[in-house]
């Protein structure tokens, strides 16, 4: 952003523009690029030292009601599930959850319609497009998806391809999302199982032709980035591929999502491929593809 942009907002326009969003219930959408750029310059002031942590908390208790649970950024921001990105804030992504409540459906409707929120509901078609070609490629598939969440790629899936002869195998370390999707796709319980558990501790003799992460080497430092990479392209079969999704570093929503304290790891597609070759990867094995946004990238590690 522009340094000019960032100066002529002073604390007092911003408080001012917030109170009067907050007045009307939230922001219509001529003032979505206005409520994005204060997003920014506040990132900005945060990140040179201008705006503290402390000044940041009197800005949520601005926004009242329009920062709790009620709305999807409030959802967001105070975490019921204790962490950041649970299945029920994915779920309700992929969704498009909007409530029904006026005073905050507007908020609902600028979250729903950032680049991050387009980007999370592409990796889903991504997702089942890849599931699609790796089922057609395969008898008998098998599939691994690591962190699963509220398991709504698969269901999706499922509902698109009922016959698929696949065998997908969901791991997620918080029972309450196993719990949900095991729900959600209680109807193709005979091809889809759903197991509470660590996968940095998962062990199995299995192999799988994809083996498929999202939403989760985001959260990872480079040292665990690599650890998992290694551990779970030992999982993959001769001839399958392991790929992780990671946010991009081109990330419009990012300040926006960081002033709701959900804190990512963005990678260029540069920097995955290297780690994937600090691995031990041939270079010829990688490749990395994104998603119609460009905000979502996936590293493909192919096994030959
Ligand atoms: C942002 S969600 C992504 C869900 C799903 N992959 C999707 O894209 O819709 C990340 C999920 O990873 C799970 N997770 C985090 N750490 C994990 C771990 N060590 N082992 C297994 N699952 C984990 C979380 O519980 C959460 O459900």
């Amino acid at each position: 952003m522009e340094g000019h942009e960032i100066d002529k907002w002073q604390q007092p326009d911003i408080a001012d523009f917030v109170r009067q969003l907050v007045d009307k219930w939230g922001p219509e959408p001529h003032e979505y690029g206005k409520l994005t750029n204060l997003f920014d310059v506040l990132d900005a002031q945060r990140k040179s030292g201008l705006l503290h942590q402390d000044k940041l908390s009197v800005l949520w208790e601005m926004f009242g009601e329009a920062m709790t649970p009620k709305t999807m950024q409030g959802f967001v921001a105070r975490k019921p599930h204790g962490y950041a990105g649970d299945y029920e804030v994915i779920d309700k992504i992929y969704t498009q959850k909007v409530s029904h409540d006026i005073r905050f459906s507007k908020w609902d409707f600028f979250f729903q319609g950032t680049s991050a929120c387009r980007a999370v509901r592409n990796r889903k078609q991504y997702f089942i497009e890849l599931l699609a070609e790796t089922v057609q490629k395969n008898e008998n598939t098998k599939i691994l998806n690591v962190g699963s969440g509220p398991g709504r790629d698969v269901y999706d899936f499922f509902c698109l391809y009922p016959e698929a002869i696949v065998s997908i195998d969901c791991i997620d370390l918080d029972v309450n999302a196993i719990a949900f999707s095991d729900t959600l796709c209680q109807d193709y319980k005979d091809r889809i199982s759903f197991s509470n558990r660590n996968i940095f501790r998962f062990r199995t003799m299995k192999r799988y032709d994809l083996v498929w992460s999202a939403g989760l080497f985001d959260y990872l430092d480079d040292r665990l980035f690599k650890h998992l990479l290694t551990h779970l392209y030992s999982l993959v079969a001769g001839n399958g591929q392991l790929v992780i999704g990671n946010f991009s570093e081109a990330n419009p929503s990012r300040a926006y999502m960081e002033f709701g304290e959900w804190l990512l790891l963005h990678r260029k597609s540069e920097k995955l491929k290297a780690l994937a070759e600090e691995c031990g990867i041939d270079p010829n094995m990688i490749k990395v593809g994104s998603e119609p946004e460009g905000v979502n990238l996936f590293l493909h590690v192919e096994k030959s």
